[in-house]
């Protein structure tokens, strides 16, 4: 059923985007907006730019692009902010970062050289591989977080922004549970006084944007904003939150051939992957307390696609390992192999191979230009942003957050629906079933 258009604020002014850790995905992300802008290149892989969605009745034939039918920023109101352990600025990050060309970076070099990292709030516990010197000094953690909304007011008065968003394309960080310290918002303040190990960098970022009141994305698989603590602090001021694990690469293919095998009932023994890469986020993998984290969020897809406990006999024995091999030639430039071991009919065996030469920060940078529009969108909403948790951007994230009382959603087609469903939704227009009975009446 059609209702009201939910209540939205237009997006007038600028929209500062700020960046823990400039590296590939970021720098690819902001090159590439920037190649857009001018007219350089097409905005390939971004739904908020290339997207439609259908309105009505098929025989209806209304399908607007996606940002035609809700208000979002344009790419020209973005004006980009971050911080890294390495002082290169984005321009330089991103000839390090070698994925894309130096013509394109030559042509938007003048915007990439005015972006340099603020210090880093970093700690090498949480990732070994790296030994960079840009870096802030304090003697507690909440004294680097103050440091962070300094570094945020200063931008702001800077740049005139009006409205910001925070999206972590930092490293992987070491593998980590919930602890105590992140139980309540009282425990974490607490802990941040008084420097508690348990209490990661990214974290430190979230509670800093969090305070200011601007909602914060997570691109990588750490704990960050799943801390209950912090997820207190979004729900309390009403902030919009969303994660984690940008879903690029093989997990991707998998998230897109699992449902297929699954709608046809075929059966799965065995799934096997494995990726070489050379990138500096290969490096920080290297590390096993930073490839544990990775290893859990890209396990966790099958699984809740798959459904075992549903379907027994067709997955209750499936053997999934994935592995990730630091390769310095590769470069950016991975290669993912996968093996699946598939039965049908009757258990007769047969295989997929799956060879995916793959550009991660390529697949990444429209996932970042998404998450900053959509979560600007939300925090414009206060009907989205007052439900902390934005479950209806599971589409770009390898393990996405969810309700605790809820399982999450990793199949990529239903992950589309409810995001275009939301998006009718805040617009008062009807939503798709599928059903279309009436057209045979
Ligand atoms: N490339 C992809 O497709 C993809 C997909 C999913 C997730 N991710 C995740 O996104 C993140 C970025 O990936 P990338 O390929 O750009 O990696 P990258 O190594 O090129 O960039 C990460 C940057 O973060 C910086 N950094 C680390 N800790 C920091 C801190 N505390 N404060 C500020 N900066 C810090 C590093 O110095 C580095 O420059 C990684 O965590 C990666 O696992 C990437």
């Amino acid at each position: 059923m059609a209702h009201k258009p939910v209540k939205i604020e237009p997006p007038e002014g600028k929209l500062g985007v700020l960046i823990p850790g400039m590296g590939a995905v970021a720098t690819t992300f902001m090159a590439g907006v920037e190649a857009v802008r001018r007219g350089l290149a097409l905005p390939i892989g971004s739904l908020t730019q290339m997207g439609t969605i259908r309105l009505g009745k098929r025989t209806e034939k209304r399908a607007p692009l996606i940002k035609d039918f809700v208000p979002l920023a344009g790419l020209n109101d973005l004006v980009f902010a971050g911080w890294d352990v390495f002082p290169d600025n984005a321009y330089e990050a991103a000839v390090k970062a070698g994925v894309l060309e130096s013509r394109l970076l030559e042509d938007v070099r003048g915007v990439l050289d005015q972006i340099r990292p603020m210090p880093a709030a970093f700690d090498r516990k949480f990732v070994k591989n790296l030994h960079g010197r840009n870096l802030k000094k304090a003697k507690t953690k909440m004294e680097l977080a103050e440091q962070i909304m300094d570094d945020i007011r200063q931008f702001k008065r800077r740049t005139g922004v009006d409205r910001m968003v925070m999206v972590w394309c930092g490293s992987t960080e070491a593998f980590m549970r919930p602890a105590p310290v992140h139980a309540s918002l009282a425990a974490f303040e607490k802990g941040l006084r008084q420097n508690h190990p348990q209490i990661a960098p990214s974290m430190i970022y979230a509670y800093a944007a969090l305070t200011l009141g601007i909602p914060f994305a997570n691109g990588a698989p750490n704990l960050t904003v799943d801390a209950p603590a912090l997820l207190e602090l979004a729900r309390r001021k009403h902030l919009p939150v969303c994660g984690k694990d940008f879903k690029t690469g093989q997990t991707l293919i998998k998230t897109i051939i699992a449902p297929g095998l699954k709608a046809r009932l075929i059966g799965l023994r065995g799934w096997f992957s494995t990726n070489i890469l050379g990138n500096r986020d290969g490096e920080v993998l290297d590390d096993p307390a930073s490839f544990r984290t990775k290893e859990e969020s890209k396990l966790s897809a099958l699984e809740y696609i798959l459904q075992p406990d549903l379907y027994p006999q067709l997955y209750r024995d499936l053997y999934h390992k994935v592995r990730i091999n630091y390769y310095p030639p590769r470069g950016d430039n991975k290669e993912g192999w996968d093996n699946l071991d598939i039965f049908g009919w009757l258990g007769y065996p047969m295989q997929i191979k799956i060879d995916f030469l793959c550009r991660d920060s390529i697949l990444a940078a429209p996932i970042v230009l998404d998450l900053v529009l959509f979560l600007d969108l939300a925090q414009r909403c206060p009907e989205m942003a007052r439900k902390g948790i934005q479950e209806w951007l599971s589409f770009y994230f390898k393990s996405p957050m969810c309700a605790p009382s809820l399982y999450p959603e990793h199949d990529l087609f239903i992950q589309l629906m409810k995001l275009k469903n939301t998006l009718r939704h805040l617009r008062g227009e009807e939503m798709i079933t599928h059903l279309g009975l009436e057209y045979y009446d």
